[in-house]
């Protein structure tokens, strides 16, 4: 006996009807029915065969399609990562490591730090307001800042720095975000107007002066965020700028060095002591880390009612 399997491959959309009548015909039981019926059945075949095969042809046509456009996609994303190597490249070497598209650029290495959600859960209204940014770097930080604040001004001292933030912020078409070239232990900071919060991460513990640059940031701003380094009480210390506290040679080889030859770490007290005899009348430690590899260093909210 015939088998009644059907020999096309039938559309998976085909309703049961025709589906049925066709099993019927191939299986020869479609004789009692009437004529004009069969004929009906078999025009609804044929169309519907028809239209599998034109749906085939299409689907086939549409994968070549695909095909080539994820080669096309691949050959312009070859190329964009071998014009993004090139581009790094001449403006290293880099201190930061960019991710794009799956692919590392400038330094290798990246690291993941809390401090940006610190600095915008201690002060919300830096989210949409005016944030400052002193000691820069490279615009890392400064660009991710710009993706919640309303602006950001980033100030450091390197122009080549300047330069590979000036580059990022045009690759990633950042627009609230600009950059200077300063000496933050000369600029007094009042030429950038006023500002809702600092991000002051990494500075401190590179510079001279550092009451002069607290007393700076504070008449800018009310609120500051901290990250800094500090000295222990038992390491060798002197006193400069009525502070206590430890005196380091700055390497200048060291890209992200301070531009003074020496830099003056006060110890944590003297730190509070210097935040609050700049106005700050809250200052609350976020983080204390006195094992950090660098030297002990802590995160710290001072603000104050303005
Ligand atoms: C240790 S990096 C910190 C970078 C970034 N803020 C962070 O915490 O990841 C110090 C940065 O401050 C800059 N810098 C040091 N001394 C400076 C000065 N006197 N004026 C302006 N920028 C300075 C360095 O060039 C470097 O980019």
């Amino acid at each position: 006996m015939e088998s009644i399997v059907p020999h096309i491959s039938v559309d998976r959309r085909l309703s049961l009807g025709p589906l049925e009548a066709f099993l019927r015909l191939k299986a020869g039981l479609g004789r009692d029915l009437p004529q004009d019926h069969v004929r009906t059945l078999k025009q609804g075949l044929h169309a519907a065969r028809r239209t599998s095969q034109k749906r085939a042809k299409r689907i086939s046509s549409l994968k070549t399609r695909l095909g080539e456009l994820e080669r096309t996609r691949d050959e312009e994303r070859r190329m964009l990562h071998y014009l993004l190597a090139d581009a790094f490249e001449r403006r290293g070497p880099w201190v930061t490591g960019v991710r794009i598209d799956g692919r590392v650029y400038g330094r290798a290495t990246r690291h993941t730090s809390p401090r940006l959600r610190e600095f915008f859960e201690a002060f919300p209204q830096a989210s949409r307001g005016r944030v400052l940014e002193p000691g820069s770097l490279e615009g890392a930080m400064t660009l991710e800042l710009a993706r919640r604040a309303r602006e950001v001004v980033g100030l450091e001292g390197r122009p080549e720095n300047v330069e590979r933030a000036e580059f990022l912020k045009g690759l990633f078409g950042v627009e609230n975000a600009t950059f200077h070239t300063t000496d933050l232990e000369e600029d007094d900071l009042s030429s950038y107007g006023t500002f809702d919060a600092v991000f002051c991460c990494g500075i401190l513990y590179h510079l001279a002066r550092p009451r002069r640059f607290v007393q700076r940031l504070a008449s800018v701003s009310p609120n500051l965020y901290l990250d800094t380094q500090y000295a222990r009480p038992e390491w060798d210390l002197t006193e400069r700028e009525g502070l206590t506290g430890w005196v380091r040679e700055e390497d200048p080889e060291d890209p992200q060095s301070g531009l003074s030859p020496t830099a003056f770490w006060p110890t944590l007290d003297e730190l509070h002591r210097l935040l609050s005899e700049s106005g700050y009348t809250r200052i609350e430690t976020i983080a204390l880390l006195p094992d950090n590899r660098h030297g002990p260093r802590v995160h710290l909210a001072a603000s104050r009612q303005d």
